[in-house]
């Protein structure tokens, strides 16, 4: 969706936010956080300024959040000024890269924040020789895949929305069609530049500040500011080959068994057979049940490799399948997305999502629970849909790594499921949130045998710091929170789910 800054201003009420003076105290410390950056050099967007509320409008309208100001850097050693002057004033710090969290942390994810808006470093350079990239932590989705294909015909695995942000998606994860083949985007991190806690420019690899390329790789957003991403970029695939298998759905009301016979051919096939150049989805909504993804091949070896899991189905309505090479599918699978992304952005959704990593095959009793709940959501209180993608199953690269190659902690996915509810516009009511509780437990309770976990990159603002933590990083938490009170002892870099909250 795309609105006017004047409509945004008016649907969030920043007009009166930004025109009614700020609180006393709020108000001296910002003159003196202004003043701070300002006497560093550092750009500002102070919340008297004329820009400010364009500024810090948020991807999720349901989360707007507003900064003390927003240091606009554009060197590190900028960032490294910004960081010093939250320190003088005791400030908490945000970095925000493509503004797309869930949960609007990039804005600090509360009022009063310092915002360190990375939007300036966007450029995207690769070595001709080692294939490696070189990428400013602001670029966008979008503007990296256009750039490595133009300057290479080279790739990365990522996520499919264009207007997305490398370093919130690179730091908490990063899934898209390309990741069972060559894993998420975090994995191909070879090397950052990272302003610390204290105000420090550091390098982080395999072999330099270890623990926080470590710790950054995973929960990113709890360690630091990244300026530059150094990633190993792979050949892009001549060909992609879109699908999607239609079922039907229910004309004659809920045929239940159908949909988990369906979903548990999934599985099995999963388990089995899925070739790694294959991503597969289950995309459903009340009337829609469909299994969709990428074959990175040829139509004919997709015609052979899709075979066993068609024949395995009790029936479908309608398939559609097309072919394109590696750009024209990204741009396809986003819906006919242009690439190349503006500095400023003005899409926006008003939306709640949650995520359920599954790490075994889902039972049919949590399957049945799962699509009876969907069935008898006719009338649900805010629109929704689900995306259960495959991670896992026998050749899949995302769970090749080993759990503490980083801290990053999904590897053992075998579907990850996106619960998303969506008005577009505010306000968002609490009986929304109710319900994507009540849709998300229709599947977990029904399973009670097993752990199931939450994807980083899907923040669920809803859930508390302690559940965020266990959900998203599990046994990888002690070590991150050792490492977070090592370098950032007073929690300069903070969210209300922030590694030590
Ligand atoms: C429309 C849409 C589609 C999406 N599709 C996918 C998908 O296909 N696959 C997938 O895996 N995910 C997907 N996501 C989720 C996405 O990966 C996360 O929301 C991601 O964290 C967004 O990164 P960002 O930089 O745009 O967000 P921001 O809001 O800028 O940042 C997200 C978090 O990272 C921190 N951060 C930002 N920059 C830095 C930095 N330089 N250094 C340290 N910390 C930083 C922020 O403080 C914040 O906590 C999608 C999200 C949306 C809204
Ligand atoms: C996983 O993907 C990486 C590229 O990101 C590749 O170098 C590696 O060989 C792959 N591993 C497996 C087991 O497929
Ligand atoms: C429900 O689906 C099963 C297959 O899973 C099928 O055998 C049965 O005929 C279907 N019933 C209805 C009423 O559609």
């Amino acid at each position: 969706m795309v609105f006017r800054i004047r409509d945004i201003v008016t649907i969030l009420g920043l007009a009166n936010l930004v025109l009614s003076a700020p609180a006393d105290s709020l108000q001296r410390r910002q003159s003196t956080i202004v003043d701070c950056l300002e006497a560093a050099s550092v750009p500002v967007i102070s919340n008297s300024s004329p820009n400010y509320a364009s500024e810090v409008i948020p991807y999720n309208l349901r989360t707007p959040f507003f900064p003390i100001a927003a240091a606009v850097p554009e060197t590190a050693d900028q960032v490294s000024s910004a960081v010093i002057c939250a320190n003088q004033f005791g400030l908490k710090v945000a970095a925000r890269s493509g503004g797309h969290s869930y949960a609007g942390f990039g804005l600090g994810g509360q009022d009063g924040s310092l915002m360190v808006d990375m939007k300036k470093f966007k450029y995207v350079n690769l070595d001709p020789v080692t294939q490696i990239a070189t990428i400013g932590a602001g670029t966008r989705l979008g503007d990296v895949s256009y750039s490595l294909y133009n300057l290479g015909g080279r790739a990365l695995p990522h996520g499919l929305c264009p207007g997305v942000g490398i370093s919130g998606h690179a730091l908490h994860g990063g899934y898209g069609f390309a990741s069972r083949m060559w894993g998420t985007t975090l994995d191909t991190i070879l090397e950052m530049e990272v302003v610390l806690a204290d105000g420090s420019i550091v390098t982080t690899s395999r072999t330099e500040n270890e623990d926080l390329f470590w710790a950054l790789r995973g929960a990113g957003s709890s360690f630091g500011i990244v300026t530059k991403f150094k990633l190993q970029t792979l050949e892009a695939p001549a060909n992609g080959v879109r699908f999607t298998y239609s079922f039907g759905v229910p004309t004659t009301g809920s045929n239940i068994s159908y949909h988990v016979q369906i979903f548990r051919a999934l599985q099995e096939y999963a388990q089995t057979t899925a070739p790694k150049e294959l991503a597969l989805r289950l995309w459903t909504l009340t009337d829609v049940f469909e299994i969709t993804g990428v074959y990175w091949g040829t139509r004919e070896d997709f015609d052979t490799v899709i075979a066993p899991l068609v024949a395995s189905w009790p029936a479908q309505t309608t398939v559609v399948i097309e072919e394109d090479n590696w750009l024209d599918t990204l741009v396809a699978v986003a819906n006919g997305a242009t690439l190349p992304q503006p500095l400023d952005y003005t899409q926006h959704d008003t939306f709640l999502a949650k995520s359920i990593v599954a790490p075994e095959p889902l039972t049919s009793n949590a399957l049945t629970s799962f699509f009876n709940f969907h069935q008898n959501s006719r009338d649900a209180p805010v629109p929704w849909w689900v995306i259960a993608d495959l991670y896992g199953g026998v050749h899949s690269n995302i769970s090749s790594f080993s759990l503490d190659s980083a801290s990053y902690a999904v590897r053992n996915s075998l579907f990850t499921f996106q619960l998303y509810a969506t008005t577009t516009l505010p306000p968002f009511p609490a009986s929304g949130i109710k319900f994507m509780d009540d849709l998300a437990k229709s599947l977990i309770s029904a399973q009670p045998e097993t752990t199931f976990t939450a994807y980083p990159n899907y923040i669920d603002p809803t859930l508390s710091a302690s559940d965020a933590h266990r959900l998203y990083y599990g046994s990888q938490y002690q070590r991150l929170l050792n490492i977070k009170r090592s370098v950032d002892p007073m929690m300069r870099f903070w969210n209300p789910q922030a590694i030590g909250v």
